[in-house]
């Protein structure tokens, strides 16, 4: 991974020329900071011949402007000025950091052009959004040639009024962001290269923020009765894990939220194998564990006052003489037998047993667990929105606005006892699979079996995790979806208010 801006927060020592970044609303109305640069003549004269009218996401780039040292001086449109929030500032990070191309330097000036006052949080999301624009997955693209093409990262100085406050606020928001930046690393690595050991040490890694890991092997698995889990296993040459990850930023003895992952390294379907054409996917299946360690890693990095547990399955699903076959039955840790319909179906599996585990041992407030899941919810919600079950309206209300205040969007769906007919078993308690209608729905109502009380939300993220829509602060084929969405259900419902 490189990452194409380096970020500072205050004016650079020495006054670089390179390129300067202003912000500019309707009319032209410019903050204070842009007015000091005395460029409004030439930035008049070139709006015009240009036809900028400071609209919303709209940039004027100006070659070396007459009277200044700069090589180049960038203004950005916000639009009306009255109708930014905090997520407009994360996109126009995004805006700008594209817009700087490969500039060496650059100093941002960042202020609302009406003159009200920048909220340190906008600030600092603006920062990540520009860092989270210029993630670039690269580790594999050597050799001559190659390498040129990564240049150096512009170094970045953004100048802001209260210099104190937003260093903090962009000291939390940059965690986040090294959150986002890991989970789409671990999705976009190849399975070849990213195997359940693997993905495994990267949890490890968490250990240096403070993060309890422990790594569970299968003859942990086995005592724990993890049927479900290892029977997705059993086809692959390596061996399966189950990752537990727990910060505690509150009192020991308060209830944590718990997140649990769909850790599906590879999904070749097994035995009922998948077409080939865009197989290739499939190493991004586990996209929903990749967002429960990057929600870890942000929320260990700023840390949060809360208690949260991450756990995720982590298997490959694979075809071989000893995989499982459809037929087999198995029985889940909590006793339940399920009948195997389509190997393909190995999500629910591995989250059955990861969800049981999760709610026994640690009895948490709440679990949302995230998975690529069904291709259903694709034809359903399309790459825009990844889907939302519920058992509890509360929950679903939370996700819902941590959903629209980061982007990463959530639609409700229905869980209703009317679809568990598709999903009775002949044979077994359940069926893994309950044919092509409502396949994201019944889907989750094969999980909502293996939940007890607790109040749980399911997100299907197989629209969003991976070969989504570009965006202006996601260029990459892993979008690192979930991990802003869940550290701000965290932020704005389960930590102690931070005082100031
Ligand atoms: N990992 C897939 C779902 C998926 C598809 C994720 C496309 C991302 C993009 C999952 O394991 C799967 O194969 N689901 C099947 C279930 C079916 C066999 C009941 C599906 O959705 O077709
Ligand atoms: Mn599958
Ligand atoms: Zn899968």
């Amino acid at each position: 991974m490189t990452e194409f801006v380096t970020i500072t927060i205050g004016r650079p020592a020495r006054k670089a020329p390179g390129v300067a970044v202003i912000f500019c609303g309707p009319d032209l109305q410019m903050g204070r900071q842009a007015r000091a640069l005395d460029v409004g003549a030439t930035v008049q004269r070139a709006a015009t011949a240009a036809g900028f009218k400071g609209e919303p996401r709209s940039t004027l780039n100006l070659i070396a402007p007459a009277g200044t040292e700069l090589d180049r001086l960038l203004v950005v449109g916000v639009g009306k000025a009255a109708d930014l929030e905090r997520r407009d500032w994360l996109n126009l990070g995004g805006i700008v950091a594209a817009a700087l191309d490969k500039a060496p330097s650059a100093i941002v000036h960042l202020e609302r052009p009406d003159g009200r006052k920048l909220a340190a949080e906008a600030a600092a999301d603006f920062a990540l959004g520009m860092r989270l624009r210029s993630y670039r997955f690269d580790d594999f693209k050597t050799g001559p040639g190659e390498e040129d093409k990564r240049g150096k990262p512009t170094a970045v100085h953004i100048d802001v009024a209260d210099v104190a406050k937003v260093r903090k606020a962009w000291g939390a928001a940059a965690a986040v962001g090294d959150g986002v930046q890991l989970a789409r690393d671990v999705v976009n690595l190849p399975a070849n290269v990213l195997g359940p050991v693997e993905f495994a040490a990267e949890a490890r890694k968490l250990e240096k923020l403070g993060v309890k890991v422990e790594i569970m092997t299968e003859p942990q698995l086995k005592k724990l009765g993890m049927r479900a889990l290892l029977g997705v296993a059993q086809g692959s040459a390596r061996p399966p894990r189950l990752a537990v990850m727990r910060w505690q930023g509150a009192a020991a003895k308060q209830a944590p939220v718990a997140f649990v992952g769909k850790g599906v390294v590879f999904d070749s379907g097994g035995i009922s194998l998948k077409p080939g054409g865009g197989m290739q996917d499939m190493k991004g299946d586990m996209a929903g564990a990749a967002a429960v360690l990057g929600v870890m890693k942000a929320l260990a990095g700023r840390k949060a006052k809360a208690n949260v547990v991450g756990v995720i399955g982590l298997v490959e699903n694979m075809p071989d003489g000893l995989a499982q076959r459809p037929g087999d039955i198995v029985t889940a840790m909590t006793g339940r037998t399920i009948e195997i319909i389509n190997t393909d179906a190995e999500g629910r599996l591995v989250l059955a047993d990861a969800i049981a585990y999760t709610e026994e041992r640690f009895k948490p407030r709440l679990i949302v667990d995230l998975a690529t899941l069904t291709g259903s919810v694709i034809m359903a919600l399309g790459h825009h929105y990844a889907g939302l079950f519920a058992n509890d309206d509360k929950l679903a209300r939370a996700l819902t606005a941590a959903g629209e205040a980061t982007g990463e969007r959530v639609w409700r769906l229905p869980l209703d006892k009317a679809y568990d007919k598709q999903i009775d078993s002949k044979f077994a308690n359940v069926k893994n699979a309950g044919g092509r209608d409502a396949g994201a729905i019944t889907a989750a109502q094969f999980l909502q079996r293996f939940v007890g009380d607790t109040p749980w939300a399911h997100l299907d993220i197989a629209g969003t995790g991976f070969g989504s829509p570009q965006t202006d602060t996601n260029r990459s084929w892993a979008s690192g979806y979930g991990v802003m969405l869940l550290d701000r259900l965290v932020a704005d419902g389960h930590e102690k208010r931070k005082r100031g």
